[in-house]
Formats: C-alpha cells, structure tokens, sequence
C-alpha cells in the first residue's frame, strides 16, 4: 500500500482524519464530520466501541486466517462495506467512482447514494467488475424513486438500501452556522474559507461545484439543479410506512435492506415485512441528536430476529474507524458493517489512493485483531470472544 509522500505517513484512519481536516474548507469537513446538536450521539457512536475489549484465545495456528465473508452468497474480503454517503463530489472530484472503484479493488460492496454526485452509469462504468449497491430515498413524487431502481436495476446494481431514518434533516448547527446550502453560495466568509484551502478551491473550480447529478437524472434531464437538491432536502415522503416496503419489493428484483432501525420492534416489522436485511443505524449521529449507539442497539435486536422469523442480514454502522471495530459489530451479531466517514476521510485527503489506503488499513487491522484474538474465520468472532470492560479510574498520580 501507497502510504502517501514523505510529509505524511497513514498509520491509521485518524492519520487521514487529519489530512482531510487540512486539505478541505471548514464548510465541507463540517459536513463530513459533524453530528446533529450537540453531538452525543455522534461521540457515542465511538465511546460504544471502547466498552468492549478482546478476550483472546491463544496457540489456535492463526497461518491461514482469513476475513473473507459473503452476503446472499457473494464473496466479500471482510465483513464491511463502503456505505453510502451524498454530496462525495464536495470532497473530490469524481469522489463516487473513486470510491467505488476502491472498494472493488478490495473486494468489498459499495453503496451508491440517491444524493450521489455522479450518476450511477458513470459509476457502473468506473467499476464494470464491481458489486455495486444503492441506496434509496424516496421523495413525494415517487416517479423520482421509481425511475431511479429502474436504471440502478439496467445498470447492474444488486441490492437496495431504502433510508428509513431521514424524513426531515437531522438540526445540524454547524452547517447552518457555515452557511451550508445548496447549490452552494460564495458569502465573503466561504470565499475566505476558500482562500485558506487553496487545493480544494483549485479542485472546485477546475471541476466545478458538486451537483446532485443523479437525483437530477431522474428528475428529468431539462429541469435545473439547483432546484433538484431543494426538493431532496424538502420533500421526502412523509407519508411512508411499512406498506411501502411492498412497493419498493415490487420495483426491486434483488435484495431489500431497511437502514436506520433502532429498535426490535422496527427490525422485527422489517423481518414481517419480508426485508432481506436490516443496517441498524442513526445515521451517524447525523439524525438525532442522541440515540444509544448502533453498537448498543444491535444486541438485543439480534437476539429478537432470531427467535422470530427467517435469518436477516444485519449490517450495523457507525463510528466504525479501526479493523477491530469490525471483529466487535461481528462478534455482537452482526453480518457486516458499512464504513461512513472513515473512507471519506481517505478520499478527502488524497482522492482514490486515499481510499484504497483507508480500505487496506481497515483490512490489514481486521486480520490483525483476528490473528491476536484467536479467531481464523469471521464466524469465529463471538460473543465469547469479547468482554464487557468495567471502567478503571485512573491513577492521577502515576499517568505511566
Ligand atoms: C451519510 N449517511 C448517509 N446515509 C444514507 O443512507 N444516505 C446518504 O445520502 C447519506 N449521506 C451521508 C453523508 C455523510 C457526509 C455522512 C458522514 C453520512 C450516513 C451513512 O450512510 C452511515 O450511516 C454513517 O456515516 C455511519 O457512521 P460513520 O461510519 O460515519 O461514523
């Protein structure tokens, strides 16, 4: 793996954290970065994390560990996925076929989003080898969704994600602090923001503003864009229910996934439903201000699918920045987790190679951790494998 010039050495995702913080205008790593509110579901994504450590077994000949998985019956290298997040093109030009083309490379799905910033034949073109999956919003006008799963579906695309968990914007101050809309407006204070970023600046204007080309596509080619972003912001449909997932069966031949479930009683009506599989997610901390974090909610929701029903796919997301992240979502119950942030911070810092570099770091971990904990296959990751920690209260006295 490229580890980037001799100013920066990538050691982990918090190395490209960093780089991106630096390259991108205060307007669109706040985007990336920020939660709703105050954050605390934002910090508890992460803290869930850190409450659980390894209880490893030893002397198991880790010489042929392998993190390979398969959902529905199609290999993946690792139990993850890069999930989906709008507005990419903000971070860098072409940001969606980058990342798509490099989760490919690493044998991994990625999840288009409806607010991509290419279309998604652009991106099938980029990745002809790809497992390619998209991610639904469904506005007022469902001819807008309709016509969006048709062309996912001619283009090859396997398996649906309908976004459950956005009817209205999560209140993000910070992008209403920044100014932060659509199509984007240079106020005197994101052209000084410009002026310190002169990389991004550059980049945005050589290619031009990030737009909601796909969204825009199956609107209708004529109508303007602008426009276009207003109504994906403004007019979800309110209206939306469980019935809906019929409708949404009817236009989708593959796979159906609900994400951003919370509950047992939500992932219990998805199984009813006759879903494939939930993500359970709060949008990274992006929706409600505070939520327990996915991590938390998984267990139990787990544990109810399976006493009740046929076996779901239960991906989990959120906060997911070290391979060992993902040996813990595994050995809670989940099937996979999707990466959000953590590859868009390799693209934010330096495009395809930054992404590829994000993806090899998160898999090269994985192995590790496996490898450390005793576990050469994915469905070695269990419970037993893992311990609650209790909290230890540090000794001011004596930091070493
Ligand atoms: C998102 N997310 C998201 N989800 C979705 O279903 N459709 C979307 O268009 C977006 N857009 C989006 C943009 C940005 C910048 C972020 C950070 C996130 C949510 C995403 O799919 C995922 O649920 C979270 O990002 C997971 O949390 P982490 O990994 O970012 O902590």
């Amino acid at each position: 793996m490229k580890t980037g010039g001799a100013m920066h050495a990538f050691s982990c995702v918090e190395d490209y954290r960093q780089a991106a913080r630096r390259r991108l205008t205060k307007l669109a790593f706040d985007y990336l970065e920020g939660g709703a509110e105050d954050g605390d579901a934002l910090r508890r994504n992460r803290d869930a994390f850190a409450q659980w450590g390894f209880s490893p077994r030893v002397l198991t000949d880790t010489s042929r560990t392998t993190s390979e998985t398969a959902f529905w019956g199609r290999k993946a290298a690792a139990p993850m996925a890069v999930g989906p997040t709008g507005l990419n093109g903000l971070f860098w030009p072409r940001a969606d076929e980058l990342l798509a083309r490099a989760a490919a490379d690493a044998g991994l799905p990625f999840v288009l989003s409806t607010a991509s910033t290419s279309l998604l034949e652009d991106v099938r073109a980029a990745v002809p080898d790809g497992e390619l999956w998209l991610q639904l919003y469904v506005q007022q006008d469902r001819r807008i969704a309709q016509n969006m799963m048709q062309r996912a579906r001619e283009a090859g695309f396997r398996t649906l994600l309908l976004t459950v968990d956005t009817p209205v914007h999560g209140k993000r101050d910070h992008d209403t602090r920044n100014g932060f809309k659509l199509p984007l407006k240079f106020t005197p204070r994101l052209i000084a923001d410009c002026l310190r970023h002169p990389h991004w600046s550059w980049q945005m204007l050589a290619h031009g503003a990030p737009q909601l080309r796909n969204i825009a596509r199956s609107v209708g080619e004529r109508a303007d864009l602008a426009r276009h972003a207003a109504m994906l912001s403004r007019q979800m449909d309110l209206s939306l229910g469980w019935h809906d997932l019929d409708w949404v069966r009817r236009h989708w031949p593959g796979e159906v996934l609900v994400k951003g479930v919370q509950t047992v009683e939500d992932a219990r009506l998805a199984q009813a439903h006759g879903a494939d599989g939930i993500v359970v997610s709060n949008h990274g901390g992006r929706q409600l201000g505070s939520t327990l974090a996915p991590l938390e909610a998984l267990p139990p929701i787990v544990e109810a699918l399976h006493a009740s029903g046929p076996p779901m796919t239960v991906f989990v997301d959120g906060g997911v920045r070290r391979g060992a992240d993902v040996a813990k979502a595994v050995a809670l119950g989940a099937s996979g987790v999707l990466l959000g942030r953590a590859p868009l911070y390799g693209v934010a810092a330096r495009g395809g190679e930054g992404a590829a570099g994000v993806l090899a770091l998160l898999l090269a971990e994985l192995r590790i951790t496996m490898q450390l904990a005793g576990c050469a296959r994915v469905d070695e990751l269990t419970p037993r494998r893992l311990a609650r920690l209790p909290a230890i209260r540090a000794n001011q006295a004596n930091p070493l």
